[in-house]
């Protein structure tokens, strides 16, 4: 498709367009907290192997960060204007995105002293909970409509 299809395309398709860089960003930070959970059944304890996770996860937390704060930029006026359950779902959408800063920040401020294991432990658990979170998005918020060849953010669920 030439530069100018896209760009008419994602002017008359806004809805298409954000869902389609969202599962692209999605697919990245999928396969990023993968690397990062192969890594932790790597390491013995004690051995300093978490070093290269500490920098991935200050890597994960970056593009999560920016992804976020794209998704909110795409997503939110779409929503917000799906009345009456958007707003509902932006509400929802913006805690989940809280807890989610929070937790990657409070993962990335893990004390240099602080013990390896400990921190392959969180990781995993944090990064379980994103990738749910991830899939849950995708099916509550992305999925495209059936039957149509317009898909929308929000899949209505009556
Ligand atoms: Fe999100
Ligand atoms: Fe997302």
């Amino acid at each position: 498709m030439s530069e100018a299809a896209e760009q008419r395309e994602s002017v008359f398709r806004p809805a298409e367009t954000a869902r389609g860089l969202i599962l692209e960003q999605h697919h990245q930070l999928r396969e990023m907290l993968w690397i990062g959970l192969a890594q932790t059944g790597q390491s013995a304890p004690g051995d300093g192997g978490q070093e290269p996770l500490r920098e991935l996860v200050a890597l994960i937390r970056d593009v999560f960060v920016r992804h976020l704060a794209d998704e909110e930029a795409l997503i939110v006026p779409i929503l917000e204007a799906d009345l009456p359950v958007g707003p509902l779902r932006v509400e929802a959408l913006r805690e989940e995105h809280s807890r989610q800063r929070r937790e990657l920040e409070a993962l990335c401020a893990w004390p240099e002293e602080g013990s390896d294991i400990e921190l392959a432990a969180r990781f995993e658990t944090l990064a379980r909970m994103l990738l749910g979170d991830i899939a849950h998005e995708e099916r509550e918020l992305l999925a495209a409509d059936d039957g149509r060849h317009v898909p929308s953010i929000v899949r209505r669920s009556s």
